[in-house]
């Protein structure tokens, strides 16, 4: 692994949520693991009213509400606290970057970083052409000799479609290196995600069976029970199939579904998720009418409690028609998937808060022994488990004690709970760190981006001009539109309906 170099992060809104609640917590958990260079710098820049002092208090309060570091001690927060610094600053208005220049100057000479800048643009995505624009207007996009570096992160979302982010990807081009540029995708820091990558390619036994011969269909599946919270506003331009599918979701179906890299590099890995992507058998309209279902949760009582509706929402349009579930069947046309369905699932105000994916092995050629309770020939799965309870579980058919071979569906399974001495990182901390270091494996490159909006645009058109084409409303606290299990031909498959547990029964599930 490389080691980061000393930086001066600038954080474009260093007072937002995603910074108190994400960055800062992950940048302390690295400084106290001593993982971050001696010298480094924190500016963070927004409107509101902060001085160092009062910025301090607000990220300490993020800091202590992460649980597992309430422990530590106020010494070592309140040291990497002097490294923290705020600027007042309006991000529309291009005479405020002369004085963020002077301030960015001055920081990096108080804290002695010789020239590596890099920065994070935690703001709404309107702002990021505007930003980048300023920043090379100012010269901050280019390092004054070769031994330092300039670099931004961007968050997503990266363009609301392919157009949009081509255009932006030409707009950063113009300006910086891709080496330079780290779009973020956080699942792909997530220790599970990149877990699927180690089992896969770190044991010899998955990988002669990972392929049409054996497997029947892969499920992706990403369920939250919450609803859209105080994000009404970005929500609704949004929707389930921007705000999940076009990144997260097809970030894991490509690690699921890639060839073998020759290294583990930065190219190679992205090499081959790039295939992946360019293999995905493009939809047509007639194609999103049958493999792709969108549905809209609408008021119901779960547990006791009444749950309005998506368009009874703050800041919802009453007659809005923005997604807030969506399912789509889909191929990957390539030696290795040919004829595999991937069906891939997720959605708002869902039974529970679980992402997964669960490989569907074939069933045997042949039934030699007697069918299980509910009529089913036992199908071998493998759930590769992200959050929560993270693990693995494998599904098996074993025969039940006593006479006669009645077969019974049973289950082998790994927790990361069980590993004595770990804690699951936060996915910014190994993202945030990789950055430092100059390593972006686990970042969306331009190419890829462009290429999953490729698959994304063909449904957006088509819901946007077939008014065929339904959106489903389903009870807030139910697995979404019943249509959605339609995408399976053969009526006896379904979804899997998981529980907070890996190895949980469906009637576990809590909103
Ligand atoms: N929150 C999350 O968990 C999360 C997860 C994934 C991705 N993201 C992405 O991260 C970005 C930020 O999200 P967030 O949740 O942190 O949003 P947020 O809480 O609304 O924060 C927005 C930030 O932008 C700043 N800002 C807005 N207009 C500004 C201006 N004209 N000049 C200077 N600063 C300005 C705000 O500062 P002032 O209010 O002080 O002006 C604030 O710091 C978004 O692109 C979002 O999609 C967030």
């Amino acid at each position: 692994m490389r080691t980061p170099e000393r930086f001066l992060l600038v954080i474009f809104g260093g007072s937002g949520d995603l910074t108190s609640r994400k960055l800062i917590p992950s940048i302390y958990s690295l400084f106290r693991q001593n993982l971050l260079p001696d010298q480094f710098g924190i500016l963070g820049l927004g409107r509101k009213d902060f001085n160092d002092d009062s910025y301090r208090r607000h990220l300490r309060n993020g800091i202590k509400a992460v649980g597992y570091r309430r422990q530590e001690d106020e010494e070592k927060c309140n040291n990497f606290l002097k490294s923290v610094f705020y600027h007042r600053f309006d991000m529309g208005k291009d005479d405020d970057y002369p004085g963020l220049k002077k301030r960015i100057e001055e920081t990096e000479k108080r804290q002695h970083i010789d020239g590596n800048y890099m920065f994070y643009l935690a703001v709404p995505s309107e702002y990021y052409i505007p930003i980048t624009t300023n920043l090379a207007r100012h010269n901050l996009h280019k390092a004054p000799d070769k031994d330092n570096w300039r670099r931004v992160i961007i968050e997503k979302p990266f363009g609301s479609d392919l157009q949009t982010a081509k255009d932006l990807n030409r707009h950063l081009s113009g300006i910086f290196n891709e080496e330079q540029v780290f779009r973020i995708d956080h699942y792909l820091g997530k220790e599970t995600v990149q877990n699927i990558l180690a089992f896969r390619f770190a044991n010899g036994i998955f990988e002669p069976l990972w392929n049409q011969n054996y497997i029947h269909h892969i499920e992706i599946t990403a369920a939250e029970n919450s609803g859209i919270e105080d994000r009404g506003g970005y929500y609704d331009s949004a929707g389930a199939l921007r705000d999940m599918v076009q990144n997260h979701l097809l970030q894991i179906a490509a690690i699921v579904a890639m060839e073998p890299p020759a290294l583990f590099n930065e190219k190679a890995v992205r090499d081959e998720k790039m295939k992946v992507f360019q293999s995905f058998r493009p939809l047509t309209n007639e194609d999103t009418r049958n493999s792709v279902i969108r549905g809209q949760y609408i008021e119901s009582r779960v547990r006791g409690k009444m749950v309005k509706s998506y368009r009874q929402e703050k800041s919802i349009p009453a007659d809005s028609m923005t997604e807030t579930f969506v399912a789509v069947k889909c191929y990957i046309d390539n030696w290795r998937w040919n004829g595999v369905p991937f069906f891939v699932r997720t959605g708002k105000r869902l039974p529970a808060r679980v992402t997964e994916v669960i490989v569907h092995f074939k069933k045997t050629p042949h039934h030699l022994f007697k069918m299980i309770a509910d009529n089913l020939i036992i199908e071998n799965q493998l759930i590769l488990r992200i959050q929560p309870d993270e693990g693995i579980l494998l599904n098996f058919g074993m025969k039940m004690p006593g006479a006669g071979f009645k077969i019974k569906k049973v289950g082998m399974d790994f927790h990361y709970s069980d590993l004595a001495e770990s804690t699951i990182p936060e996915a910014y901390e190994r993202l945030l760190l990789d950055a430092f270091a100059g390593d972006n494996t686990l970042y969306a490159r331009a190419d890829a981006v462009e290429e999953s909006w490729k698959i994304i645009d063909p449904i957006i058109s088509a819901w946007e001009n077939d008014p065929e084409i339904k959106l489903y409303g389903y009870p807030a606290g139910t697995w979404g539109p019943k249509e959605a299990r339609n995408l399976f031909d053969d009526p006896s498959m379904d979804w899997r309906y998981p529980c907070k547990n890996l190895t949980g029964e469906e009637t576990y599930c809590e909103l």
